[in-house]
Parts: structure tokens; C-alpha cells; sequence
């Protein structure tokens, strides 16, 4: 298949397009670089010794996405591009709205344009707010607490939409849970600018030395050691949920957790870390971050019955792989 990966240079992007790739699939590539860098692309290319081809562009554009459909051929579009900084969606909300929620709808209205049926979209397991885990797809979505978490959403039920009104078009809301680790190559994975917000990040850059150490955002939620429990998954097997979504797409919507389904503790995961890598983590307990919530995990059995996909990584690759790519930064 031909596929138009929005995003691509990006964190997940990227390593779908490994997957990809080495399944066989032609992958053209659209990214602004607003939060990457070019030589990703190269390693790319370099990890799988495939050719691809890249535009930068921005997908809010519509003569730039109407001149790129025109120019392929394509089968279907996993659509990754986005802003995704939770903390920095409060303070701008417009960018966030703006860039996630238009970037949605020129790529269904040109979908639809060139007849291109096959659409995956980067959701979120935070559409599931407050509810109680383990999220299931068929869980009413609660509120979330910032903008960046409204644009996936909104951006859910724009595609339900099309979907409805085009019985043809065939939807894909993949609902991530948190993505850690890195290709085992160490050549790609995640290099957030400045200071990451997020834990295996600011775990990594610790680690390092480049940052004194972590804070750890609350002990006393109900959870078995006091620390928030989150789902974490490799990116490989991320990636790998990709290709199997897009090869198992049929008309209508269709609605994945992509997860592990277990639930990892924050002092868990440190603790993992410093054993697999032999390295320390110091770090200290401040109060809680204002919008976290207590426990996210996912029930993963939608995605094994329907998909015949599981995440196969477990937390000590994660971390592993975490710390080779840092260490190869
Ligand atoms: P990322 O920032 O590494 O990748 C996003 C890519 O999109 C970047 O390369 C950026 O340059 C590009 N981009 C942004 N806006 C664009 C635009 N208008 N036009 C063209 N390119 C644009 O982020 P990621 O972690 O790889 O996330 C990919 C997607 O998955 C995002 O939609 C994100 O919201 C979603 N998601 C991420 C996580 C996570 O924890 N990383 C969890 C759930 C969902
Ligand atoms: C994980 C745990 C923190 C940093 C976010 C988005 C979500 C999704 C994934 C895109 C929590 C704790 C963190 C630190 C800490 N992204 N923590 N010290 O908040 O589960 O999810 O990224 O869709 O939408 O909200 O991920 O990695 O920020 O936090 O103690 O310096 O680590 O409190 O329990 P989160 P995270």
C-alpha cells in the first residue's frame, strides 16, 4: 500500500515508518519539522535500507496536502501530526485547537477528494478523563483537563462524522497509552526540546546528568505505593499496532486501546530503570501535578480479538531501549 504518514519525522511516526517499511508498504511522508528534525528521516532510511519520499510541509495547508494528493496515489493516511505538550496547550490553546483540529479536517476533505478510504488517527488514552480503569473503547469520554486533550476529542468525532456521512471511508481511532523506548538500533526515538514533560524523558536526561533529578509529581494517590499508574508501551509495539489497524481497516469507525493493560507505578518504573541500565535516578517527592490523574491503564482485549495485535515489550526493553537511544544522542 501507499500510505501518507502526516507526522512521520516525528517521535511515533518515525518508528511506524520502520514498520512500514519493512512490511513492505511505500511511505510518503509529510512534516513541518515544528518538533523534529530532518535527519530523522535519514535514519529511517538508514534502519531499513528503503527509499521514501518526504515533504516539508504543514498539513493545515490545504494547497500544500491538495498538491501532495495530487501528486500520489494513496491508499491510506495514518495521520500523527500534532501538537502534544499538555502544559503548553493550556497557556495557548488556539495553537492547540488550531493545528490539531484543522490539520483533522483538510486531511478528510482531501481523503475524500482523491478517494483515498483508509484513515488512522493518533487519539489518546486522556479522552477517557476520570473514568475508572481499566478504559474500555465503549466507556462514555469525560471531560479532560486541558485543550490539547478537547483537540483529540473533537478530532474523534469529526472523523465519526465523515465516517457516518461516507459510508465508504473506513476510520481508525487508536487510542495510545503512553509510549516510552526507542528502535533498538538507538537510532531514532524520542528527543523532546528543551525540558520533557514527560517521565521516561526526564528519566533519561537525569540519568545522564543532564538534569539534577527527578520530581516525582505525588505519593499519596490510592494507588499501591502512592505513585501515579500508567500504561506504558514500547513504540515498537506502537508502531506495530499501526500496521496492523491499517491492514485490518473496513468501512466505518473503529476504536483501539493501544496499550499493554497493565499498570506500572512511577517509583516502579525509576526502580526498573536504575537495575536494567545500572545507572541511578535520584530523585525527590514534591506534590502533584495539577490534571494528573491517580491510574490509566487500558483492556487491551479489543485490539488482540479484532486486531490479532498485543504489545510484546515488556518495561525492562522499554527502559533499555530509552537509554540507548540517549545515550546515543
Ligand atoms: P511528535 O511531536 O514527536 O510528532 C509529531 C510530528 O508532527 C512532529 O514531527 C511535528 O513536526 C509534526 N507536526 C506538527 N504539526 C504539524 C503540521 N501542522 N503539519 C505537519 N507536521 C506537523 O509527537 P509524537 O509523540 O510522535 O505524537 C504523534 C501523535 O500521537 C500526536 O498526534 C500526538 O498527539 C499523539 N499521541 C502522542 C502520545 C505521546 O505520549 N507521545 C500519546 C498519545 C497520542
Ligand atoms: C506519567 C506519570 C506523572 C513527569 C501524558 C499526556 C497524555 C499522553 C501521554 C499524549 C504521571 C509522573 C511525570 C515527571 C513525574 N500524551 N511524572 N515526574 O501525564 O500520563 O500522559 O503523556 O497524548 O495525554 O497527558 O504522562 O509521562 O507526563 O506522566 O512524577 O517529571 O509520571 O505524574 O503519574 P501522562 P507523563
Amino acid at each position: 500500500m501507499h500510505i501518507l504518514v502526516t507526522g512521520g519525522a516525528g517521535y511515533i511516526g518515525s518508528h511506524t515508518s520502520v514498520v512500514l517499511l519493512e512490511a513492505g508498504h511505500e511511505v510518503i511522508i509529510v512534516d513541518n519539522l515544528s518538533n523534529s528534525k530532518i535527519e530523522t528521516i535519514d535514519r529511517i532510511k538508514q534502519i531499513t535500507k528503503k527509499e521514501l519520499i518526504f515533504y516539508q510541509e504543514d498539513v493545515t495547508d490545504e494547497a500544500a496536502v491538495d498538491a501532495i494528493f495530487s501528486n500520489h496515489s494513496f491508499d491510506g493516511v495514518i495521520h500523527f501530526a500534532g501538537f502534544k505538550a499538555v502544559g503548553e496547550s493550556v497557556e495557548f490553546p488556539l495553537k492547540y485547537y488550531y493545528n490539531n483540529t484543522v490539520s483533522t479536517m483538510v486531511l478528510a476533505k482531501y481523503c475524500l477528494k482523491y478517494g483515498v478510504k483508509q484513515f488512522v488517527f493518533s487519539s489518546s488514552a486522556t479522552v477517557y478523563g476520570e473514568n475508572d480503569v481499566p478504559f474500555v473503547e465503549t466507556m462514555e469520554l469525560l471531560p479532560t483537563t486541558n485543550p490539547y486533550g478537547e483537540t483529540k476529542v473533537i478530532s474523534e468525532r469529526i472523523l465519526t462524522d465523515v465516517a457516518k456521512a461516507n459510508r465508504d471511508f473506513a476510520v481508525s481511532l487508536l487510542r495510545y497509552f503512553n509510549p516510552v523506548g526507542a528502535h533498538e538500533s538507538g537510532l531514532i526515538g524520542e528527543d523532546p526540546r528543551g525540558i520533557p514533560n514527560n517521565l521516561m524523558p526526564y528519566i533519561t536526561k537525569v540519568a545522564k546528568g543532564k538534569l539534577e533529578k527527578l520530581r516525582i509529581f505525588g505519593n499519596d494517590y490510592p494507588t499501591p505505593d502512592g505513585t501515579g499508574v500508567r500504561d506504558y508501551i514500547h513504540v515498537m509495539d506502537l508502531a506495530e499496532g499501526h500496521v496492523a489497524a491499517l491492514e485490518k481497516l473496513t468501512p466505518g469507525v473503529h476504536v483501539y486501546n493501544l496499550g499493554t493493560g497493565r499498570g506500572i507505578s512511577v517509583l516502579e518504573l525509576v526502580k526498573t530503570f536504575e537495575e536494567v541500565n545500572g545507572v541511578k535516578v535520584p530523585y525527590e517527592i514534591v506534590g502533584r501535578r495539577p490534571g494528573d490523574i491517580a491510574e490509566s491503564y487500558a483492556d487491551v482485549s479489543k485490539a488482540k480479538a479484532e486486531l490479532g495485535w498485543t504489545a510484546k515489550r515488556g518495561i525492562r526493553e522499554m527502559c533499555r531501549d530509552a537509554w540507548r537511544y540517549e545515550c546515543g544522542v
